[in-house]
């Protein structure tokens, strides 16, 4: 038997899971770190942090799982899409990573429209000019920190600061490099005239392969701290949102997953490119070679829920602790007894400003509708069914691009639960289902490296043998027209409040 081993790093940890040429997972290891916010709108993470949590959780799951580090024949890294790093000529960490769900580059993001034009850059990299992107956090700090850009030699993405620190290879993949907004998304290569217009120096980016292609093998130096043998394949990997469609069996066209994790994300394969002119969705290249996805984006999905848990349930994860239980499962059971619709209450998502469909950093979230009869339970439940039209949202504009979203996969940490996959069901009208392997990205970047091994001759053949579904949640007929009028009334909040936001904001 030989395995692989699928390393993801995440925003709110790493997990790392060894599995078996079956896709079965041998062992598993997750270790946290924290995101630093040094202003409203600002997300910084350490890329040591996730350097010590890859490492560590690569040498525990060989540790746990008694194998032989010669039968680990290939590694595939996943991670959390967008982030800066910025290495020096030394190839030393220059600053802390400005990472995805960062929003201070609303003035970098104008300077793009304005050199490049908004059109341009549309047909050129498949997506306007975003806050949260890496080019504009490049120029961001070519603006604000020029002696940070002057000693920068290497820009890299999360993932691919990792497989620096494995291989020694400046590398990165198509899936992954199209939120940069530096690729050109239909010819999958880096856009010279992108870059030239910006002022970024083509020679500090990676060199872009395949996912699936292999880019670097373990260093000596990797090994000994790993325990991974030295030689091993690190293939491309994916962006965390192209390796859960891996990981779920989204190849094909019709297919989609929805993921609750952090971030929350419609994701559709389709096989042959299409854009929204209007720019709501993002277009980037697939992990399947040759093949794209549209993905719609909401910035707050699982982390309202944290906030909302941290916040004010303290109480939940205490009795949870005593339980033994997860104190989400414990939230879930809370939400379960309040009706659709949370007695008139209406959550807006947007506590890191929103991507699909506004668009705008300075969206804020909200309750609307709030009364001296709510509960906290309430609000617990209007904050997942404000997620879930946020989701519904993104859907609507894969249908209106003429993207079929009818075979609905749900993933992440908030697909794990039925009551939310309930509420996307009624939202979408369409069977929302689970894959039996719960570890979407680190599933889906083994399987890449499964291919890059040579283990199966394609990525698709190999979802076809591996990815099984577990359970499936049909849409309830009476439901859909009661969320139908809560999600149309949703709608309409946020373009009633825009202006104000904006003005907030600036305060
Ligand atoms: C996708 C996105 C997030 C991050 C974090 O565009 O920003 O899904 O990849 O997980």
């Amino acid at each position: 038997m030989k395995y692989v081993i699928g390393i993801d790093i995440g925003t709110s940890g790493t997990k790392t899971v060894l599995f078996d040429e079956n896709g079965k997972a041998v062992a598993s290891a997750t270790v946290e770190y924290p995101m630093y916010q040094p202003k409203n709108g600002y997300a910084e993470q350490d890329p040591d942090d996730w350097y010590n949590a890859s490492i560590s959780t690569a040498k525990t799951v060989i540790e746990k799982s008694g194998i032989n580090s010669g039968d680990i024949v290939g590694i595939g890294l996943s991670g959390q899409m967008h982030g800066l790093v910025m290495l020096d000529e030394d190839g030393r960490v220059i600053r802390k990573s400005i990472i995805w769900c960062d929003q201070r580059t609303a003035a970098e993001v104008e300077e793009m429209n304005r050199k490049i034009g908004r059109e341009k850059l549309i047909e050129i990299t498949a997506n306007p000019a975003l806050t949260g992107w890496t080019a504009a956090k490049i120029l961001w700090v070519k603006n604000n920190e020029p002696e940070n850009y002057a000693k920068c030699r290497h820009i890299l993405l999360p993932k691919d600061y990792i497989r620096y620190k494995l291989t020694g290879e400046f590398a990165t993949e198509v899936s992954d490099a199209s939120g940069m907004q530096l690729l050109d998304v239909p010819n999958r290569c880096w856009s010279e005239e992108v870059c030239d217009v910006l002022g970024i120096d083509m020679s500090m980016l990676a060199k872009v392969y395949e996912s699936c292609e292999v880019t670097g093998k373990v260093t000596k130096e990797a090994a000994a701290l790993t325990g991974l043998k030295e030689g091993t394949i690190v293939v491309g990997g994916a962006g965390d949102n192209a390796a859960a469609a891996v990981g779920t069996g989204v190849v094909s066209d019709g297919k989609a997953f929805t993921t609750i994790g952090t971030s929350g994300v419609v994701f559709a394969h389709t096989s042959s490119i299409s854009i929204d002119p209007k720019g709501r969705v993002h277009t980037c290249c697939a992990a399947v070679p040759g093949c794209w996805h549209i993905m719609g984006v909401t910035q707050g999905a699982g982390l309202s829920l944290k906030w909302f848990r941290d916040n004010f349930c303290q109480a939940e994860k205490d009795t949870a602790k005593g339980m033994g239980i997860d104190e989400y499962v414990l939230m879930n059971k809370e939400v379960e007894n309040v009706p659709i619709g949370s007695n008139r209450l209406i959550y807006l998502p947007y506590l890191m400003g929103e991507r699909t469909p506004h668009l705008d950093p300075n969206a804020r979230g909200m309750f609307f509708g709030l009364s001296a009869m709510h509960t906290k339970y309430d609000m617990m439940r209007a904050v997942m069914e404000g997620v879930s039209y946020s989701l519904r949202d993104c859907v609507e504009i894969c249908r209106e691009m003429g993207i079929n979203v009818s075979d609905m996969m749900a993933c992440g940490g908030g697909g794990k639960s039925p009551i939310w996959r309930q509420m996307l069901a009624d939202l979408y009208g369409c069977p929302v289902k689970t894959a039996a392997s719960s570890e979407g990205p680190a599933l889906g970047v083994a399987i890449l490296a499964m291919v890059g091994a040579g283990i199966y001759e394609s990525v698709p053949k190999a979802c076809e043998k591996i990815i099984a579904i577990d359970k499936v949640q049909q849409p309830i007929d009476e439901n859909i027209p009661v969320y139908e009028k809560y999600f149309r009334l949703y709608d309409e909040i946020y373009p009633a409040v825009k202006e104000k936001c904006a003005k907030l904001a600036e305060m």
